[in-house]
């Protein structure tokens, strides 16, 4: 069994973006910015915007936040929304999901500009996607294709499993996973809550991939020997033992599920670092082709 180590392979992601960068602005006197937005205090979207902002300062990216308090009215966001999307400064523009209860987080998202749409959530870029054009990627799925290609993983032909249904993680994973590329050339199978027979379907799995948001979801019996399991799974479980009073705990039963496998993701040190080297990929290449 083999650890798909996040933290190498989001390591190197970045040192190569911290040279590509410099190369930008000594050429062209570029430098990207990553503007993000954050509504509200949920303490798991504090600590992921406040990663993505460290990591673009490591990496010499501009990047700017703006906070607002969760119960600020629509016509608020939108207004900052737009102004970000007329900002020729910016180069990709993240509001953090999930959205207090009021808004209604398609309409919001759908006012990003696509060309600055960097968490690629936009209908444009999943459109773009599923017909295998160039476009940005939503950061997690597009963070597991750069895992899975590091790693030099086979995966032509083989069966992938995705459980998940999800528009930023299992639908453009199924898509990526399936198309003519490398890595891709799977079949793929997309499971969510009304897939029936859900162990027998794993259990044919060369290649998994869980995200649906259930701590252990995934256990021994449901995988085969040697497949390649890649977990999404970031829950925040309450352990007095932690100065921050809680542990992140993945999809998979990491215990018992890793000595199966050929190749497995821990929880944390996956895929949740290579979904902010995904996101700095965007946000460059969007820099780029401005
Ligand atoms: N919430 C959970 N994951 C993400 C992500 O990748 N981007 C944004 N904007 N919000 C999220």
């Amino acid at each position: 069994m083999q650890i798909l180590d996040g933290k190498i392979v989001s390591q190197a992601v970045k040192d190569d973006l911290k040279q590509q960068t410099l190369d930008l602005k000594a050429k062209a006197g570029k430098t990207p910015h990553l503007a993000a937005i954050l509504v509200g205090t949920d303490g798991a979207s504090e600590t992921y915007v406040a990663s993505k902002i460290k990591s673009c300062e490591e990496i010499g990216f501009k990047s700017s936040l703006q906070r607002f308090q969760s119960d600020i009215d629509e016509s608020t966001l939108v207004e900052a929304i737009e102004a970000l999307n007329r900002d020729a400064d910016v180069d990709g523009i993240l509001v953090q999901l999930p959205l207090p209860k009021h808004f209604n987080e398609e309409k919001i998202i759908n006012l990003i500009a696509p060309e600055k749409d960097v968490d690629g959530f936009h209908p444009i870029s999943l459109g773009k996607l599923v017909q295998g054009l160039p476009t940005f990627i939503s950061a997690t799925p597009y963070g597991i294709m750069l895992l899975l290609k590091h790693y030099n993983i086979d995966t032509v032909g083989k069966h992938a499993v995705v459980i998940g249904r999800s528009n930023i993680v299992g639908r453009p994973m199924s898509i990526l996973l399936s198309q003519n590329t490398n890595p891709g050339n799977c079949t793929v199978t997309l499971c969510h809550s009304k897939t029936q027979n859900l162990k027998d379907i794993c259990l044919q799995a060369d290649i998994i991939v869980a995200a649906l948001g259930k701590v252990s979801f995934l256990t021994a019996d449901m995988v085969k020997e040697n497949a390649v399991v890649i977990d999404v799974g970031i829950t925040r479980v309450a352990d007095s033992s932690k100065k921050s009073g809680f542990a992140l705990k993945g999809d998979v039963d990491f215990e018992n599920v890793a000595p199966k496998c050929s190749y497995i993701t821990p929880v944390p040190g996956g895929v949740g670092l290579m979904t902010i080297a995904a996101l700095l990929m965007n946000t460059f290449n969007a820099c780029v082709k401005k």
